[in-house]
């Protein structure tokens, strides 16, 4: 299905509210998203999967602030996972990034097999562990495989990429794939407003605008996918459904963590400001300047930021 299926309805379409600017729309009445920033920037042209609803690029940079990601949130999170996994047989990480956290799982059960699947692979197969495979493929296409194959199966930071209507069917899908008796569990963060307590005005101003770019792909822009997480997994026939809702310290009086999730977020949003730029027509130098208002901001309101983990058992039977 084509991600602009997907697209939904985006609030007052021809004039920003925040920025009073017209909004970029092409000839035939469609939003688009351009790639190319608006003016003329020192910062390098990004790749994005413009066939895809994937709102982050896919490029070098990107691996590398995926791994650095990785650690942050095992780091904030205590650990890789939260279902009460036993000794699995094969594990599946849906829209697996870099791979790392499938190559520690891998590591972690050396008596397993376990599978990262993603639109693209991020690394060559020389440098992973024996029993990590790299499968291609499209989750909002469908998984390719059989009913009943994985005992966990665990998909993270994927609300900037599955459409809202789509989270439903995609939660099915992870449950289709795990055998009776095994777990899925889903991790997000925050992208909305409501995530970031207290959120600044350069905070509020830039979710608004991430959100607005983001519903034109149909992404959620209402924080709903953290809100209906475990509700998803209820909705798949799972059982035993846990929810956990963890608040982190964002910003150096954080410590550590807080440091380098405030490094991570400051820029994931520079991943897209050329795309923010674009729509908005604003500079990028302006968009820039507002990622690091939002920083200094973490800091001095001594802000938390929303992150859930859920997971559910595939009942025996079902
Ligand atoms: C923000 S990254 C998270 C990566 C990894 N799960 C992690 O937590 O480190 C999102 C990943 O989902 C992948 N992705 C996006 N849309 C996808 C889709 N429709 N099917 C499979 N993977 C997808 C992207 O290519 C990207 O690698």
């Amino acid at each position: 299905m084509p991600w602009w299926f997907f697209r939904r309805r985006v609030t007052n379409a021809s004039i920003d509210p925040i920025t009073s600017r017209p909004l970029a729309t092409n000839p035939s009445g469609h939003e688009v998203v351009r790639a190319e920033p608006a003016q003329p920037s020192s910062v390098a042209p990004r790749r994005y999967l413009d066939t895809q609803p994937y709102l982050l690029p896919k490029d070098l940079g990107e691996v590398n602030r995926l791994d650095f990601q990785h650690y942050v949130m095992r780091s904030a999170l205590h650990g890789n996972y939260l279902a009460p996994i036993q000794q699995p047989r094969r594990i599946l990480d849906v829209g697996c990034g870099t791979g790392q956290w499938a190559c520690e799982l891998a590591q972690q059960f050396p008596q397993a097999e376990v599978i990262g699947l993603d639109l693209e692979p991020a690394k060559a197969a020389a440098s992973l562990p024996a029993n990590y495979r790299f499968v291609q493929g499209d989750v909002l296409k469908g998984l390719p495989f059989e009913n009943d194959t994985f005992d966990f199966v665990h998909q993270r930071l994927l609300v900037l990429a599955i459409p809202l209507a789509a989270w439903r069917g995609v939660a099915q899908e992870l449950a289709r794939v795990t055998a009776p008796g095994g777990w899925v569990e889903l991790v997000e963060a925050g992208t909305h407003v409501s995530h970031f307590t207290p959120a600044g005005p350069a905070t509020q101003q830039f979710l608004y605008l991430m959100g607005q770019l983001g519903a034109l792909r149909g992404l959620d822009n209402e924080g709903a996918v953290l809100r209906s997480l475990d509700l998803y997994l209820h909705q798949a026939g799972l059982v035993n459904v846990n929810r956990q809702d963890i608040d982190i310290p964002l910003g150096d009086w954080g410590g550590r963590v807080g440091s380098l999730l405030s490094l991570d977020l400051r820029e994931a949003g520079k991943a897209i400001s050329s795309l923010i730029a674009a729509r908005f027509q604003m500079s990028e130098q302006e968009v820039l300047a507002l990622i690091e208002q939002a920083g200094q901001e973490w800091n001095a309101l001594q802000t938390r930021y929303h992150v859930v983990a859920a997971y559910g058992q595939k009942p025996y039977g079902g």
